[in-house]
Order: C-alpha cells, then structure tokens, then sequence
C-alpha cells in the first residue's frame, strides 16, 4: 500500500481528529483559519475549536484576486498563475499560523481547504440550455499539501454539481450536524459577502430542513464603500450607512431583479450582486442624485430587507430563534435594520451556541473534511435535495 494511502487510513481510524478548516469567502478580506479537533461523525459530531485566526490578506495579494474575480472576461495566463499563487500563500500563512500557535505541522491531520471562489454561475443565472450548474474554486492544493506536509482536502463543491445541486450552500451539512436542538425552532443566518440560511427543525426531521442563498450579504456596502472611500475597505461599524436616510425608491428598484422571483431554494454571487446592480437601480429608479450617504443607508437596509423576506417566505412556523454568523454580525445597523423586519423573533450570535460567528464558516469545512473521509453514507440516502452527496472534495497528498 502507498504509504500516503495507509496514513489516511490510519487518520479515518484516529477515535480524535485534528483539522485545519479554512475558509476564505467573497469578501476577499482575508483567510480564516479555524483548528479543531473533531470525533466522531454526521449527527454525532463532536466538534472542539482550539485556535481561530483571521489573517487579512495584504492591499497587494487582494489586487490580484479582484482582477479574476466574478468577470466575464479575465486573463486566462492571470488565472493559470493566480491559481498556483493562491495555493502557496495560503501555504505560507497555514505554517506562520501554526508556528504561531506553537502547534507542529505534523500534530495537525487534514487541511480543509475551501479555496478562492473566482466564479460561480448556476442555470439560474447564465441561462444557457447546454450548460449546467457551475462554480469554480481556485488555490491549488497540491501546494498546500506539499508546502505544509499536511493531506489537504479542498474543492468540497464539485461534488455537490454533480449529484445535481449548484454547489452552495454546504452549510447545511455543519450546521444539521453541529446545531440541530430537539428544544427549538433554528435558523443559522450567515452574512458573509453573500448571505445564506439554514432552518433547523426542532423535529429534527431532514426533509423539513431547508438552506439557501438569499441574496447580498456584505458585498453591495463593501464594493459601494470601496468605490467612494477609496481609503476603505468595508463601513466599520456602519459607521457611514448611519449618517444618511433610506431611499424608497432606490429600494424598490433593487428589490426589482429577477434574483428574487426565482424560487427558492437558490445561490448567487457578486457576479449579480455588485457595484453595476446598485448603478442600474439608482438609474432605473431615477436616484442618481442621492448622497453617496442615502444610497449607504438604503443598500444598508436592502440587505437587511432581503435577508428577512426570505426567512418569511421559508419559514411557516411561528417560533424559532435566529443564530447570526459572518462578519455582517459586526454591522450594528445591519443587525438593528433586520430585527425590525422581524419583530417577534430573537437574533443572537452564534457565540451563544459556543460557536464563534467569525470562525463558523471555516469549522463547517472541517466537519466536511470529516465527513469525507469518516462520514457515514447511509445519511446520504434522504430525500432532502439539500444534502446531495457526501465525501465531497478531492485529496492531495504531501510528497
Ligand atoms: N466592524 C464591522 N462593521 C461592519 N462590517 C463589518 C465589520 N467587521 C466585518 N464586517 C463585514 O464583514 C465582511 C467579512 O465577512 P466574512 O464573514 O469574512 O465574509 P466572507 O465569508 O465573504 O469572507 C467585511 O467585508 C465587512 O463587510
Ligand atoms: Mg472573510
């Protein structure tokens, strides 16, 4: 047997294993890098965070990737090279993390790799009959692998595409597994660059389970910030949305995509959600006019708006709570807006439940990590269309 071969093995066996989950979104802020040590699997998972770090990626690394990201039209030679690229400095910031932590290479079993989402077009949104569900993932592995000694796991959303579901959310799976309470009614809100949800039954039942893309998360404020602040990267603490007032008009007129008549569940992007949307509404909706300050505020409570809309338009129960995660928890006004779209219904952070909100998206790649090479097929076999597959991701190997 190659040796490789019998220490994969050998970890599927471990009754305690350490991860590595990263996780870095659409939001292009940085790499979250969330250690666990994880036993067991699927609804049993057990799952302990032992380190967590953001490290933000630098002005000139962000460049590059803003170059092939979410376009039509990119370098084919700038993605060939960025795909290395991204691999290796993924790389160097795992072994300085590590170092840091005074935690070995070798102490840690698998990496989970989400990779740079550069692309992601359902049929939903390139409508073109011949084609299918697609969604590309960039970072080579191999290079993790290699550069880090460590069997890393990435391109968890193949997979997915190919049991017939668009790639995303994959959130479903951490979130059943990890969150689930028989006591209540919860729905786990991330607002990353693009916002999800994932209702959990109090029944436990799979089939009532639902998860699905919603719309903007952070992105419209972030590249409408960035365009009119070029000194900033995204509005601290809402601090600009809160100086200006809601523009009803201009909020109509982003209400009014085709995004949002389609039927649920569904994914997105910023290649829909970004800086040319907000310009076609505030000319459809004739607000061109308006301060940098109201069009703030307004994309401020849009975002809010359509996260709430969609929980309303899901959810039929009357009771359940909501546990926030992603960096949009730290916009205090985006959390002010969206609880008074929803009144009756208690929003918490992911922290009460002892999940870090930051840290969430990265553990939920290590409980995919698990699964794929301990997870339990059996599971697979229900009928909720949400969980289309599992051992999701390809393996690369250190030498
Ligand atoms: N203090 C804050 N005030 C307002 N927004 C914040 C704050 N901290 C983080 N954010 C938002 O969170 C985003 C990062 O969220 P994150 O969950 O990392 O998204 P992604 O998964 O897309 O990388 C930032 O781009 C910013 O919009
Ligand atoms: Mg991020």
């Amino acid at each position: 047997m190659n040796n490789n071969i019998h220490r994969l093995y050998q970890i599927a066996n471990k009754s305690e294993k350490i991860i590595l989950g990263l996780m870095s979104g659409t939001s292009l802020d940085g790499l979250d890098l969330a250690l666990c040590k994880v036993a067991e699997n699927g609804v049993n998972t057990k799952l302990q965070l032992l380190h967590f770090e953001t490290v933000e990626y630098d002005i000139d690394f962000k460049k590059h990737i803003h170059s092939i990201f979410c376009k039509e039209k990119v370098s084919l030679e700038k993605l060939c090279l960025m795909n290395e690229h991204i691999g290796l400095v993924h790389s160097q910031i795992i072994n300085k993390t590590l170092a840091k932590w005074n935690i070995k290479n070798s102490d840690v079993d698998i990496i989970a790799s989400h990779g740079q989402t550069i692309y992601h077009s359902p049929k939903t949104k390139h409508h073109q009959t011949e084609f299918g569900n697609a969604t590309l993932q960039i970072g080579d592995a191999d290079h993790i692998a290699f550069n880090t000694n460590i069997i890393t796991i990435s391109d968890f959303r193949q997979k997915h595409i190919a049991a017939g579901g668009e790639g995303a959310p994959l959130a479903i799976y951490g979130d059943f597994f990890l969150l689930s309470s028989k006591n209540e009614n919860r729905i786990l809100l991330n607002i990353g660059g693009i916002a999800n949800f994932t209702f959990l039954p109090s029944s436990l039942n799979i089939d009532e389970v639902i998860c699905t893309d919603v719309g903007a998360g952070n992105t419209l404020m972030d590249s409408y910030t960035q365009h009119h602040f070029p000194n900033k990267y995204y509005d601290e603490n809402a601090a600009i949305a809160m100086q200006g007032s809601v523009s009803d008009d201009l909020l109509k007129a982003l209400c009014n995509h085709e995004f949002f008549k389609q039927p649920f569940p569904k994914t997105t992007g910023q290649e829909i959600f970004n800086l040319q949307f907000v310009k076609n509404a505030l000319v459809a909706s004739n607000t061109m006019q308006i301060s940098v300050l109201d069009v703030m505020a307004t994309l401020n409570y849009f975002t809010a708006y359509t996260i709430a809309e969609a929980i309303k338009q899901n959810i039929q129960h009357k009771n359940y709570c909501i546990y926030a995660s992603g960096g949009g928890v730290n916009n205090p006004l985006l959390m002010q807006n969206l609880q008074q779209q929803l009144p009756n219904t208690q929003i918490q952070s992911t922290a009460i439940l002892g999940i870090n909100p930051n840290a969430k998206e990265a553990i939920l790649f290590a409980v995919l990590a698990n699964e794929t090479i301990c997870g339990s097929s059996d599971f697979y076999h229900q009928s909720n269309k949400n969980f289309l597959a599992i051992t999701m991701g390809k393996i690369s190997f250190s030498k």
